[in-house]
């Protein structure tokens, strides 16, 4: 499967059920964010390797164990599945942790977190029920039958790439179709490795295929591949623009996921201590590499300099270094460019005129050896309207901005184009259910922030992507319905008007 080439971990990618190189022979690196060295080399996929996993999918589609299969085995599959990444889960997060730098202490609970998803849609397989509908025909029986859409494509970033992609993998599959996955060309080894487990399931040769490679030469010929009847995508909003384009020439479904730039939202009747917790997991969980950071982090006027001194120095004692030691609490950044581009933004916003109430600065602490490390960074007195309070910067980076009452506080939060998550800290019950309604998110926590699961409907308004993963309705955006017609009159009448 893999082999060691000089002190680098040599991968192969699956197609067809079989380990290969890519067409063009040619691989590319994957490198460990804390050494800032490469540690893997990853096959470099190009159109006609996404050809062939495009053309195995779809015969595994049509031919052989898969279509054939009652969907009870589908999910028995799925549950297998589910068992082997709980075994495996550890050593899974190991990869994740060597190729993107988050912590081990969150990604092995992610890691093994993961598996409900693959129970939980297994669950689901044989629950895909159609209806039966009291027709206004006379001799007429009108059912409906959800059927799958064919080969889906899956298209993945590298902040979490095994449980983003268990959020398409499972209800996809579930649903009886078969994929093509292309991971992150950052982080691409974990979903290799994933591939075993696949394997060992018994999912037959070509339901599920992975072709690695970078996002012109691999991505968008699985976009535009005539086969692939969906792409389900999580990345940048410029991205997924791109694919939504290109996706609508072969005039197909997509699903996207696309980040944000959440509003934080803490009243004067919070609880400040727990606020304070909220604000610090919102940036510097993951060191802000999330879709879902609470990367502006609104203050009501009154509290506003007692909270933020609060918040500085509680900060200030975050841990970084080694992602792999359970003592870290911010890691490196996963890859360089990102890196450079925090740091970028970190120099926009100074000279937009921010404070620096922390940080601000590339991390040069000894723990940090030569990794990409950012110093955790506050910024006071910004303005929305700015650019480090419009853009999504995915790093360590806080933009607190101060507001006076509630209707600003829904005016400022809904002031992006952005719409994912949000964050309400209150004690005060009605403005609870004011902000959860007035707040244009998909989800919005209210005394907690960063809550995901499997049963609740995960997707943002706006900018921030189009349909929902997790939850029991997601997964008809991987079926199809049909309405089925069955006449049980003795003759067909006058065949010149419609029925
Ligand atoms: P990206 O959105 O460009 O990449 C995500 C995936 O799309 C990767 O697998 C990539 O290879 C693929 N891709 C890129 N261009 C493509 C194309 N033209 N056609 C088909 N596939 C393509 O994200 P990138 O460059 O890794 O990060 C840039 C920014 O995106 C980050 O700074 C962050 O702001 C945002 N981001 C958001 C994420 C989220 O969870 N919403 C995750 C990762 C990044
Ligand atoms: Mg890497």
């Amino acid at each position: 499967m893999d082999t060691t080439a000089g002190t680098l971990v040599k991968y192969k990618m699956v197609i067809d059920g079989e380990w290969v190189d890519s067409a063009s022979s040619q691989h590319f690196e994957s490198f460990d964010p804390f050494t800032g060295k490469p540690w893997a080399l990853i096959p470099r996929g190009n159109a006609e390797d996404v050809d062939r996993a495009a053309r195995a999918a779809r015969k595994a589609f049509t031919s052989g164990e898969w279509p054939k299969m009652t969907a009870s085995r589908r999910g028995a599959l799925l549950r297998k599945l589910g068992d082997l990444i709980t075994e495996k889960s550890k050593a899974l997060a190991e990869i994740e942790v060597r190729d993107n730098g988050k912590l081990y202490a969150e990604m092995s609970a992610q890691t093994a977190y993961m598996a409900q998803w693959y129970y939980y849609y297994g669950g689901l397989a044989d629950k895909i029920e159609g209806q039966v509908i009291p027709i206004d025909k006379p001799d007429t029986f009108n059912y409906t039958r959800f059927e799958p859409l064919g080969v889906v494509g899956a298209i993945i970033p590298w902040n979490s790439p095994l449980l983003l992609t268990a959020w398409k993998l499972a209800p996809a599959l579930a649903a009886g179709n078969v994929m093509v996955l292309k991971p992150s060309e950052y982080t691409s080894a974990s979903l290799l490795e994933f591939m075993k487990l696949i394997e060992e399931a018994g999912f037959p040769p070509g339901v599920v295929n992975v072709v690695t490679g970078f996002g012109p030469e691999a991505g968008t010929p699985l976009v535009e591949h005539p086969l692939v009847a969906k792409i389900a995508f999580t990345g940048s909003d410029l991205t997924g623009q791109k694919i939504y384009e290109a996706a609508a020439k072969g005039l197909k479904k997509v699903s996207m996921e696309l980040g944000g730039k959440s509003p934080n939202i803490v009243f004067d009747d919070a609880e400040i201590d727990n606020a304070v917790k909220g604000a610090i997991s919102g940036i510097f969980a993951a060191t802000g590499q999330t879709c879902i950071a609470g990367s502006r982090l609104l203050v009501q006027e009154s509290i506003h300099d007692q909270f933020v001194e609060k918040l500085v120095a509680f900060a200030k004692t975050a841990k970084m270094g080694n992602p792999m030691s359970m003592e870290t609490q911010v890691g490196p950044v996963t890859n360089q460019p990102q890196y450079k581009k925090i740091l970028s933004y970190i120099d926009i916003a100074k000279a937009e005129g921010v404070t620096t109430a922390l940080g601000g600065a590339k991390a040069t602490r000894p723990e940090c050896g030569d990794g990409w490390f950012v110093e955790p960074t506050i910024f006071t007195g910004v303005k929305n309207s700015m650019r480090i309070a419009q853009e999504e910067v995915f790093g360590p980076v806080l933009s607190v901005i101060p507001f006076k009452d509630e209707e600003e506080a829904i005016a400022i939060g809904n002031d992006v184009v952005f719409g994912l998550a949000a964050g309400v800290w209150t004690q005060n019950m009605r403005r609870a259910f004011l902000m959860a309604e007035k707040l244009q998110a998909g989800t919005v926590w209210v005394n907690t922030y960063r809550a995901v699961s499997y049963l609740s409907p995960f997707g943002g308004y706006k900018r921030s992507g189009l349909g929902r993963e997790s939850g029991q309705e997601m997964i008809k955006e991987y079926l199809q319905t049909k309405s089925v017609w069955i006449s049980t009159a003795r003759e067909v009448p006058n065949p010149f008007i419609m029925r």
